[in-house]
C-alpha cells in the first residue's frame, strides 16, 4: 500500500500521466433538479471528482454544481445510442456544452455493446477528442477483456480507466487482475453494492470492531485492493461518512475474509457480454 490515498483529495496517476482522485461522488439516479446542489454540498465536504453520464439525464445540474470550481475532476460517458465515429464526436460536443467545460477529464465508452459492432470506431473518436486537447484521459466502462485487447490491438492506445460493477459480492479479480497486466487503472461502480451488501453479517461484524459504518468497510477495501470508488448519495452524511475512509486500516485477514464473499452469480447489473438494455 505505498501509495495509498493518504485522504479525499488524493490522486492516482493514470497511464497517460494526469491524475485522478481516487474517490468521487457518483450521480446515477440523481435527480436533475437536485444534482447541482448535491454537487456544491459534495464540494463543501470535500470531494474532488464527480461522475456522470449522458443516460443520467444530469449533466446541465453537474455543469452549473460545479461553476467556479474548475479544478473539479470530471467524468462523463458516451451512452449507447450515440456510438459510431461522428456520433459520438457530437455527443461530446453536447456533454462538454451541458457541463460548461471546454475540456473534460476523463470520457469513456459506457458500454462495448458488442452487438452494435461499433465499440472500436466509438474508440477511435474518443482518441481524436484527446488529440485535440477536448479531454485529458480517455477509457472505458463495462468492458471484457476481448473487447479492451481488441481496442488497443486497433488502435494501440491503452485505455486509461475501465469503470465496471465491483462490490464484496461481485469482485472482478482476473479482470482486475489484467487491468493491472496492462496498465488499466480500475474503477469500481455500484461499489456500496446496494442494500444486501451493506446488510451483509460479515461486512457489519467488521464495521463494529473500526466503529465505522458498513459503506466505510466496503469502501476502504475497494481502495486498500487499488481500485477507484465513486459512491452514490444525495444525503450530506452519508456524503460526509463516504469520504471519512482514513483513520483504519483494513488488516489482511479481515480482506481475505471479504474476498469469500465473492458469489459466481453477484453481478447485479448487465452482463457486458450481451447487456439488454429496457
Ligand atoms: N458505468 C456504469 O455502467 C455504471 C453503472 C451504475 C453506476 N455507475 C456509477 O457508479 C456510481 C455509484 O453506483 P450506484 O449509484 O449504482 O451504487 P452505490 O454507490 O454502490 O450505492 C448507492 C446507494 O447506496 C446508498 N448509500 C450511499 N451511501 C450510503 C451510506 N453511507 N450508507 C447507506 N447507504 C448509502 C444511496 O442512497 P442515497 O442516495 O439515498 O443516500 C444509494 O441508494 C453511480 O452513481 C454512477 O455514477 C456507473
Amino acid at each position: 500500500m505505498s501509495d495509498f490515498p493518504k485522504d479525499a483529495a488524493s490522486c492516482v496517476q493514470l497511464n497517460d500521466g494526469h491524475v485522478m482522485p481516487w474517490i468521487g461522488l457518483g450521480v446515477w439516479e440523481t435527480p436533475p433538479d437536485e444534482t447541482a446542489n448535491v454537487v456544491r454540498t459534495a464540494i463543501e465536504l470535500g470531494y474532488r471528482a464527480v461522475d456522470t453520464a449522458r443516460l443520467y439525464r444530469n449533466e446541465a445540474g453537474v455543469g452549473e454544481g460545479l461553476k467556479g470550481h474548475p479544478a473539479m475532476f470530471v467524468t462523463t460517458k458516451v451512452w449507447n445510442d450515440e456510438q459510431g465515429y461522428d456520433a459520438t464526436l457530437r455527443a461530446f460536443d453536447e456533454s462538454a456544452r451541458l457541463l460548461q467545460r471546454d475540456v473534460v477529464d476523463l470520457y469513456l465508452i459506457h458500454w462495448a455493446m458488442p452487438q452494435q459492432g461499433l465499440y472500436v470506431e466509438t474508440w477511435k473518436a474518443l482518441i481524436e477528442l484527446k488529440k485535440q486537447g477536448r479531454v485529458r484521459s480517455i477509457g472505458v466502462s463495462n468492458f471484457e477483456k476481448d473487447h479492451l485487447q481488441r481496442i488497443m490491438d486497433e488502435t494501440g492506445v491503452v485505455p486509461a480507466i475501465n469503470q465496471i460493477e465491483i462490490h464484496p459480492f461481485f469482485q472482478q479479480q482476473e479482470l482486475r487482475a489484467f487491468h493491472k497486466s496492462v496498465g488499466i487503472q480500475t474503477e469500481a461502480w455500484r461499489p456500496l453494492g446496494k442494500g444486501t451488501v451493506l446488510k451483509n453479517e460479515l461486512i457489519g461484524d467488521i464495521a463494529k470492531r473500526h466503529g465505522k459504518s458498513p459503506a466505510q468497510v466496503i469502501l476502504r477495501w475497494h481502495l486498500q485492493n487499488g481500485v477507484v470508488v465513486i459512491p452514490k448519495s444525495v444525503h450530506r452524511e452519508r456524503m460526509a461518512e463516504n469520504l471519512d475512509l482514513f483513520d483504519f486500516v483494513l488488516p489482511e485477514r479481515e480482506m481475505e475474509a471479504i474476498a469469500t464473499l465473492h458469489r459466481a452469480d453477484g453481478r447485479m447489473g448487465e452482463n457486458p457480454a450481451n447487456p439488454v438494455f429496457g
